[in-house]
């Protein structure tokens, strides 16, 4: 098959969901539909169980597990699928916006009866900032919750994207009796089923036909044509368009534990969804017919075994073919690298890869060479642009507990941090190391992984920061200004820009009040623009 066949048949998308929505259900479903599992359950939930108290054994089996689960491909139609597996615990929302980069196109899932909530807000933030294509699937519709009209409202309203429902759901909760695809004309009747698939379908061209009454009932029925009449009045028609420039999100309801509306978003999503798309680098951008290879890796995973540093790097390809065992360029350091068991990952089961395309992810051993949006090309010196570092929420000092053991500390520090688990800025004077999280729970990760990995002891000591901030400005005096003012708050990242450590939202508005030349950003991405 020639490269473009290849590209053309892959589809690379993340489920993205606040923790309990079904994001777990629905992969598992999606992988039964595709084949690649037989029985219900197969799949391990990634996800840190919500215990306020998660105890840290238990991070690190799921963190083992998620390895396991971090692509899962299957072929379903003609097309050949790569999910992306996204952490479900928001104190690893940081690895979940990393791989949002090496996604082409996201399914959301809301659950019906708490709506959009605060995690769905800011991964959709991220989808936003690179128009990601979005396709949204109301789940739990056998339960009880709010009503269709106003979940969509909510979802324009919070989530700053417009909808266009594709399907319809009747009723809810005991009186769900199924959805009205708009899109296909067809009734899919619901029948609770958590084991098997199943599905009836009634091809429904004119919903004025009597026989839907008999079917479900004049009450439904009527409800069912009002509230498609309403519909279409309401929202645009469908544009594709739209669609692939993340503008509108086309809506799906369903209930994936019961496996009821799962096989029409994955048709819509066969149907509808991007192939691989290209990557902008440093010098222009990447196509994925381009010929030569190219590719980055958006996660890195340390291995479990403390004995033995190696870990897993993952690489998604942007353009040409990736091949075993042959040379390729690590740009950064300049190195020229080949990989003898680059693997692939199919549901639970990992095998070595000979060659991969555009859109495929593949998990290279590293002993260390990796560092997180690190670009492999066939030669050329180009980087791949566009993961962005945010704004840590908590931020702790490091210090150093065994003097004799600096060297360790330093290397495990400057690893765990290539690795992604948090950022360090360093502050001077002194060289203090800063670390910033999204979540309390890294802060036990590096305590563990420092001792247990590198032999380093150390403790954090809080810090009252509230937000790191990123400064441009076209009066580079202004900046020279701010940073003597403030040299209490000032440090480096690691890639030594200077970020402004804001103690209060309020002081961060006040420098942004005293210094009108200069925005702070709450992200990176400004600089890959
Ligand atoms: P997550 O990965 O987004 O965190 O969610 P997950 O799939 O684990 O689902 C969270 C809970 O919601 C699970 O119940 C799951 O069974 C349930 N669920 C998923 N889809 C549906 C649906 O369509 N209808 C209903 N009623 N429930 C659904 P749990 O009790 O937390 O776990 P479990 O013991 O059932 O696995």
């Amino acid at each position: 098959m020639t490269n473009q066949k290849e590209i053309e048949k892959r589809r690379t998308f993340g489920i993205i969901a606040h923790p309990d929505a079904g994001k777990t259900t629905l992969t598992e479903k999606l992988l039964l539909f595709g084949g690649a599992i037989q029985t219900a359950g197969a799949v391990k939930s990634n996800k840190i169980k919500k215990s306020a108290t998660s105890d840290f054994m238990e991070i690190e089996q799921q963190r083992g597990i998620s390895v396991a689960t971090s692509v899962m491909a299957f072929d379903y139609r003609d097309k050949h699928i790569n999910i992306l597996d996204t952490p479900g615990h928001k104190d690893f929302a940081e690895d979940t916006y990393r791989t949002l980069t090496a996604v082409d196109s996201v399914i959301l899932v809301i659950d019906n009866a708490s709506g959009v909530e605060s995690q769905t807000e800011k991964l959709m933030e991220v989808c936003r900032m690179r128009n990601t294509p979005v396709i949204v699937f109301i789940n739990k519709m056998d339960r009880y919750g709010k009503d269709a009209f106003e979940l969509l409202d909510e979802i324009e309203t919070k989530l700053g994207i417009g909808v266009r429902p594709l399907a319809w759901p009747i009723g809810m909760g005991d009186d769900f009796k199924g959805v009205y695809n708009m899109h296909e004309q067809e009734l899919s009747l619901f029948h609770g089923n958590k084991t098997g698939i199943s599905e009836e379908l009634v091809k429904f061209t004119d919903l004025d036909n009597k026989e839907l009454d008999e079917i479900i009932g004049d009450e439904a029925a009527n409800e069912l044509r009002e509230e498609v009449e309403l519909v279409d009045g309401v929202y645009d028609e469908f544009n594709m368009e739209d669609y692939l420039s993340g503008k509108i999100a086309p809506v799906f309801f369903g209930s994936a534990v019961n496996n009821f509306g799962v096989r029409e978003l994955l048709n819509a999503f066969v149907d509808i969804s991007p192939s691989p798309r290209g990557r902008d680098t440093d010098q222009g951008f990447i196509e994925p017919s381009a010929p030569k290879f190219s590719g980055f890796v958006f996660k890195i995973h340390a291995n479990l075994d403390p004995k033995h540093r190696d870990r897993i790097a993952f690489l998604r390809i942007v353009s040409g073919k990736f091949e075993r065992n042959t040379f390729y360029k690590h740009v950064r350091n300049g190195k020229k690298i080949k990989f003898p068991n680059p693997t692939s990952f199919m549901a639970q089961d990992k095998s070595i890869v000979d060659e991969a395309f555009p859109g495929d992810v593949i998990g290279l051993y590293d002993t260390g060479n990796f560092k997180i949006g690190d670009t492999l090309t066939e030669g050329k010196d180009f980087n791949f642009v566009g993961i962005p570092s945010f704004s840590p929420e908590f931020f702790q000092e490091l210090r150093n507990d065994d003097p004799m053991k600096s060297k360790q500390l330093d290397k495990g520090i400057r690893q765990l941090m290539d690795e992604g688990v948090a950022q360090m800025f360093i502050q001077e004077p002194g060289s203090r190391k800063i670390i910033g999280t999204v979540g309390q729970l890294q802060f036990e990760v590096i305590l563990y992984r420092l001792l247990h990995e590198y032999g380093a002891k150390c403790s954090f000591t809080p810090m009252n920061y509230h937000k790191a901030c990123w400064m441009t400005s076209d009066k580079p005096e202004e900046i020279e200004k701010f940073l003597k003012a403030k040299t209490g708050n000032i440090a480096k990242d690691k890639d030594d820009n200077y970020v402004f450590l804001a103690e209060t939202p309020f002081l961060l508005e006040m420098a942004e009040r005293d210094y009108p030349a200069i925005t702070f950003h709450k992200t990176s991405e400004f600089k890959v623009k």
